[in-house]
């Protein structure tokens, strides 16, 4: 018997093949349930005893031949098949990408730029490493001033004073350096501020100024352009402007949005009120004005900021607002199907 598996052994090492079909039945010959082996191996119990370990020997190698050759057969009629041709076969499918999203705060920045610039706003920028003059003196915030302590700042070198801007109101003033009414730019980017990081607190977030700057600008001009936006981004009319204090505005206010009392959310993010602040505004004072040499008897403007981290927290419920700034894939993964 030994002899009869020596002979298919030379079978198995002489066969070739030029087709799947021919492999496949070569394979069922000698591979398959009722082949070759499979009556080789139910005869080894039959085997006197002395041959038993020279015939499992054979066996086992006819076994491991035949399975490689089939392998090395099916290899090699797939490389051949591929189409010649320096790329080889173009209609294969693609490596799969993995598909970006974009960040919550790109989201919320593009959509209210959008808004903007339908009623003829541009986009300006300015330095996040910014001196005294463009985040606090020009505002009508000299030194030691106390409104300076509204904005806890990181500096990085003083005296003269360089720091981080701690808020983007700096732009306003670079834009007005520059240009000359009629002015109307939002001012998006990052500001810093040295304050304890909690969930709803950051030392670094982002904000959107906004200036309008021409002839007879009037408060009611900044309430109309608030009361679009809110509508353009939450679907919501009804704004409140309070009386507050800004050194570089006059009269000032914050900006509320009546958001609603629908559901639990509603009374908690509102705080059981059903208005939420989203923002800081006014008309740009005079002195600030004249610092960056537009002419306050000729020229009025109005200002708005608003926190641009606040918005996106709120339309996507992000419960804290470090999950912003951790880039954990699991969370920006999420944004997949956003703008
Ligand atoms: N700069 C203010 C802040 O960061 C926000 C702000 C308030 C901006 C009033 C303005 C404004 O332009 O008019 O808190």
């Amino acid at each position: 018997m030994i002899d009869t598996i020596k002979e298919y052994l030379e079978e198995v090492e002489k066969f070739t093949a030029t087709s799947i079909e021919e492999i496949e039945r070569f394979r069922v010959k000698y591979l398959g349930k009722k082949g070759v082996l499979s009556e080789f191996f139910a005869a080894f119990k039959n085997v006197p005893t002395d041959q038993k370990k020279e015939f499992g020997q054979v066996i086992n190698q006819l076994k491991t031949r035949a399975t490689e050759k089939v392998n090395h057969l099916k290899d090699s009629l797939e490389t051949n098949s591929l189409p010649s041709g320096k790329y080889g076969d173009l209609t294969r499918p693609g490596e799969p990408l993995p598909l970006g999203a974009r960040h919550p705060i790109a989201i919320v920045k593009n959509q209210i730029i959008e808004i903007f610039s339908r009623i003829g706003f541009n986009v300006s920028e300015g330095p996040e490493i910014e001196d005294d003059w463009h985040n606090f003196s020009a505002l009508n915030l000299p030194e030691h001033h106390p409104a300076r302590d509204m904005q806890d700042t990181f500096f990085i070198q003083t005296h003269p004073d360089i720091l981080l801007r701690t808020h983007t109101s700096s732009v306003q003033v670079r834009y007005m350096e520059k240009h000359q009414p009629p002015i109307r730019t939002i001012s998006p980017g990052k500001v810093y501020r040295n304050e304890a990081i909690s969930a709803r607190s950051h030392c670094f977030f982002h904000q959107v100024e906004g200036l309008y700057v021409d002839r007879d600008v009037s408060f009611a001009d900044l309430k109309q352009t608030l009361q679009y936006f809110t509508t353009e981004m939450f679907g919501k009319s009804k704004i409140r402007l309070r009386p507050s204090y800004f050194p570089f505005t006059e009269p000032s206010a914050e900006l509320d949005v009546y958001w609603g009392l629908t559901n639990e959310i509603d009374y908690r993010i509102t705080k059981g009120t059903g208005w939420l602040e989203i923002g800081g505004c006014g008309m740009v004072d005079p002195n600030v004005l004249a610092n960056c040499k537009i002419d306050p008897e000729e020229y009025s403007g109005f200002a708005f900021g608003v926190g641009i981290d606040r918005i996106a927290m709120l339309l996507y419920q992000i419960p804290d607002i470090r999950m912003l700034s951790e880039n954990d894939v699991r969370f920006l993964e999420q944004f997949k199907s956003s703008l």
